[in-house]
């Protein structure tokens, strides 16, 4: 088989590229390892940026997302004793809006415009230093196939092969664990909230999302290694009261039926070049955040939002412009992102030194007292623009 673009990975980068390729008239074949279905029901992020929803509408893919989906001014920070309403559109005119990665997967699948080769295996890429790379795999039935193309984009997650065909002498990495994870929950309830809720309590972060009037999405700050057998809805139930102030001025928390329950471990991880020869890395393929401030799917389409211009460019115009610019531009971004989100992600958990509980408690004060820290928070939250 031949085509302008085989795309490795049919998660949000693969799909929304395969899309924007699409309109502008080059073809692509997406390959992804697992089933349409299981692709389509992964639970995941649920907060897009502005930038994400303007993204997404101008690229005909905004209409359920305007109908279905909950914009938001802010959000609430908060310790024991105090919580704080940051208005992210008084404090830098731009939000962020609750829809789930599950509908946008859901929307670039019904909008029908990718090619995609679902349940292959044993995924090899070949030749990206070459203007004639390609891809083999063994389809669901485990007969081979080939997919050449000028260019490849290796959208293939955090376990993915694509980053790995980089070469070790060409390729750079930064990483950085977390001793904690996340049990997360999906509730058949209600939000207790308006706003999202990020708590700082000595027990552990607490962080009180939702995915729509009538349903909750929660989290909880667990050692690493803990399983979500280890914890009943009750011992959720009543550790997301504690931490989220059941009883503080008032405010209740409602408990609902768990639909969902696991356990996130937490990564910073950014590799650079994102672009090898004819081989360009998007998503989580490139780049991992831990999840305080919801940036992963964020960043994975902002990649895109350069990416398919800068093949549009090169594929359809021979000019090389944008793809030789791609890395540069996506990184600048990229970096800003995993500075945030490790900055959330150690202003908001407990560690076991009491030192650093008063440098959070410092700073949670000062963002929520001071104009200036504020509106920083709000600029990286809301999300810069594409391109920044
Ligand atoms: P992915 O969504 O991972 O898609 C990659 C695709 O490639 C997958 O479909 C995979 O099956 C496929 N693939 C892998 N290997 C191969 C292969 N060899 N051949 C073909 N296909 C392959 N972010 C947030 O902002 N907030 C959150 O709350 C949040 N929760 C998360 C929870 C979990 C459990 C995980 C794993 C991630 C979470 N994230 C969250 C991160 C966010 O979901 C990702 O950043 C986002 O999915 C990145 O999109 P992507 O398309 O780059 O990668
Ligand atoms: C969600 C996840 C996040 O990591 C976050 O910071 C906010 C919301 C969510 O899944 O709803």
């Amino acid at each position: 088989m031949r085509t302008q673009v085989a795309i490795i990975g049919a998660g949000p980068a693969g799909m929304l590229l395969a899309h924007l390729l699409r309109r502008a008239d080059v073809d692509a074949v997406v390959l992804e390892t697992r089933s349409q279905e299981y692709v389509a029901s992964r639970i995941r992020a649920g907060i897009l940026e502005q930038s994400s929803v303007d993204l997404l509408t101008s690229a005909g893919l905004g209409d359920r997302l305007r109908a279905e989906g909950f914009p938001h001014r802010g959000i609430y920070l908060q310790w024991p004793g105090e919580r704080h309403h940051l208005d992210f559109v008084d404090l830098i005119g731009r939000s962020v809006w609750v829809y789930g990665q599950t509908e946008v997967q859901k929307d670039l699948v019904n909008a029908n415009t990718a090619s995609v080769v679902y349940e292959v295996s044993d995924v090899q890429v070949h030749n990206v230093d070459s203007s004639a790379p390609y891809v083999t795999y063994l389809d669901a039935e485990g007969r081979p196939g080939r997919i050449d193309a000028s260019a490849i984009a290796g959208c293939d997650g955090s376990f993915g092969p694509s980053r790995a065909v980089v070469p070790a002498s060409v390729a750079t990495t930064w990483e950085r664990t977390y001793p904690y994870s996340w049990l997360g929950i999906l509730a058949d309830v209600a939000p207790s909230t308006d706003e999202l809720i990020y708590a700082w309590h000595p027990h552990g972060f607490a962080l009180h999302s939702m995915r729509s009037p009538s349903v909750s999405r929660l989290y909880l700050q667990v050692p690493n290694g803990t399983s979500a057998g280890d914890w009943s809805d009750q011992r959720i139930w009543d550790e997301l009261a504690t931490r989220l102030g059941h009883g503080q001025d008032g405010w209740k928390l409602t408990p609902g039926p768990v639909t969902d329950k696991s356990v996130l471990p937490m990564r910073s991880f950014v590799q650079t070049p994102m672009r090898y020869g004819r081989l360009f890395l998007a998503g989580d393929a490139a780049h991992i955040v831990p999840p305080t401030g919801a940036k992963g799917l964020n960043l994975a389409i902002a990649d895109v939002a350069l990416l398919a211009p800068a093949l549009t460019a090169l594929l359809r115009n021979n000019d090389p412009a944008l793809a030789d610019r791609y890395g540069d531009d996506a990184s600048r971004r990229v970096w800003r992102c995993t500075h945030f989100s490790w900055w959330m992600t150690t202003m908001l958990h407990i560690g076991d030194d009491p030192f650093d509980a008063q440098l959070q408690l410092s700073q949670l004060r000062w963002v929520t007292g001071s104009e200036a820290g504020a509106a920083g928070l709000a600029e990286n939250y809301a999300g810069l623009p594409i391109g920044f």
